[in-house]
Order: structure tokens, then C-alpha cells, then sequence
């Protein structure tokens, strides 16, 4: 393990749970490990448009400047994901769901032709399998319940993208008194503990 992106998407900051797992978990690699940090909270991706689209489709030599623009966000944020060999993502869970700061990038890392393309047998995934570790942080309980949109989501869009290494470090209940979140933050710790040795290893 030499690069490590780590993706924030918590809106808390230093107090959001998923970053704070996120830090021990960095905390617990070796020093020589390169990290690079992607704090969607702190930046300005605004929600996938058809012009940026547009720029995707076009051809580079034909992109207009603004073209050139648009395309290069999708662009660095592609290059961070395979330059990495291993990939840190906060999930915290906001009314059902991801926060809309993750949707935004997961949409700029589905791209047609570069990360997914479609064969007569169905959709083929582009890039070249690598840990993720996702960090899901919850108010309540949805482990293995039906109400738990998260994960599948994350199995699906990963794989779809040629992703399939995936681990997931739950803390749940963390709104559910302090006993709750003392347990459920005590769990989290012990899989970072596990799942890092197992990754170093
Ligand atoms: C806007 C917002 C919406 C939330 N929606 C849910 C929810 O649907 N289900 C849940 O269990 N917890 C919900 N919570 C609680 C968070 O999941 C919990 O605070 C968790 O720690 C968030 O992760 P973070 O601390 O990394 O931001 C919500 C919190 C916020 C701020």
C-alpha cells in the first residue's frame, strides 16, 4: 500500500464521524503511505450537468475552453482514483442516503468509455480492481435490513466501475444515546484495527 485517496463527504467537518474514522484509520498505516485528501465538504462540485456531459463526449482536440474546463474535473477526479491503490470514502447516511456531495462525485467517476462501457453482454467495468474501504456512519440502526439503501448502492456502483474489493466499517446508532454510539464507535474502531493489518499485510 503506498497511495491512499481518502474521500470525506461528512458536512461536520473535524466533528463528522466518518472523517474521524476515516483519521484513525490513516492513523494506523504505516508513515511512508502517501495520502491524498478529497474533502468533498470544502468543495465547490456542483451537481452533473448535460454541458458537462457534453464536454465528456467531445472530443479533446474539438473542446472548447469551457469544454476543457468541465472535462477536467471529471478528469483529475479519475486520475486521483487510479493513482490510488487504495481508497478511503465517508459515507455518512443523511436522510436515506448518501450525501448529495458524494453523489456529485460519484457521478464525475461514471464515465462512459473511461471508467464503464457496455458490451453485448451487459456492462463492462474499466478500472483496475483495488481496495475501498467505505466508512458508513449512521444516526440509527440498518445493517443488513431492507431499509439499508446504502450498501447495495455501493456494491453496485463500484462494481459497475470495475470495483469489487470492497470493505465495508460500520458505526450505527450513533444517535441512539451515548451508550449506543460508545458500542457502535468501539466496533468501528476494532474492524479498523483488523482490516488495516489485513491491508498492510
Ligand atoms: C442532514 C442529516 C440527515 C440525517 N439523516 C439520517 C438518516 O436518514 N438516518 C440515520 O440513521 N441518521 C441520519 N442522520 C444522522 C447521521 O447519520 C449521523 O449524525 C452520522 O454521524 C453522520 O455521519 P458524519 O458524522 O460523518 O457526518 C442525519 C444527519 C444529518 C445531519
Amino acid at each position: 500500500m503506498h497511495n491512499i485517496l481518502v474521500v470525506n463527504s461528512s458536512i461536520s467537518g473535524e466533528n463528522g464521524q466518518s472523517n474521524q474514522l476515516i483519521n484513525n484509520f490513516v492513523k494506523a498505516l504505516p508513515a511512508t503511505v502517501a495520502v491524498t485528501s478529497l474533502d468533498l465538504n470544502q468543495s465547490t462540485l456542483t451537481h452533473l450537468s448535460m454541458p458537462e456531459i457534453g464536454a465528456w463526449m467531445t472530443p479533446e482536440a474539438d473542446r472548447s475552453n469551457e469544454q476543457q474546463q468541465l472535462a477536467a474535473v471529471s478528469d483529475s477526479m479519475i486520475a486521483q482514483v487510479k493513482a490510488a491503490d487504495v481508497i478511503l470514502i465517508g459515507v455518512p447516511m443523511y436522510n436515506f442516503g448518501v450525501p448529495s456531495q458524494l453523489k456529485a462525485w460519484f457521478d464525475r467517476i461514471a464515465r462512459a468509455g473511461v471508467t464503464f462501457k457496455y458490451t453485448d453482454k451487459g456492462p463492462v467495468g474499466l478500472l483496475e480492481d483495488k481496495p475501498v474501504v467505505f466508512f458508513l456512519t449512521r444516526g440509527g440502526m440498518y445493517k443488513d435490513l431492507p431499509h439499508d439503501t446504502q450498501t447495495p448502492y455501493l456494491v453496485n456502483f463500484f462494481n459497475f466501475i470495475g470495483l469489487k474489493n470492497l470493505h465495508f466499517i460500520f458505526a450505527e446508532g450513533l444517535n441512539m444515546g451515548a451508550d449506543s454510539a460508545q458500542a457502535a464507535l468501539k466496533a468501528a474502531h476494532a474492524a479498523i484495527a483488523d482490516l488495516t493489518a489485513e491491508l498492510a499485510a
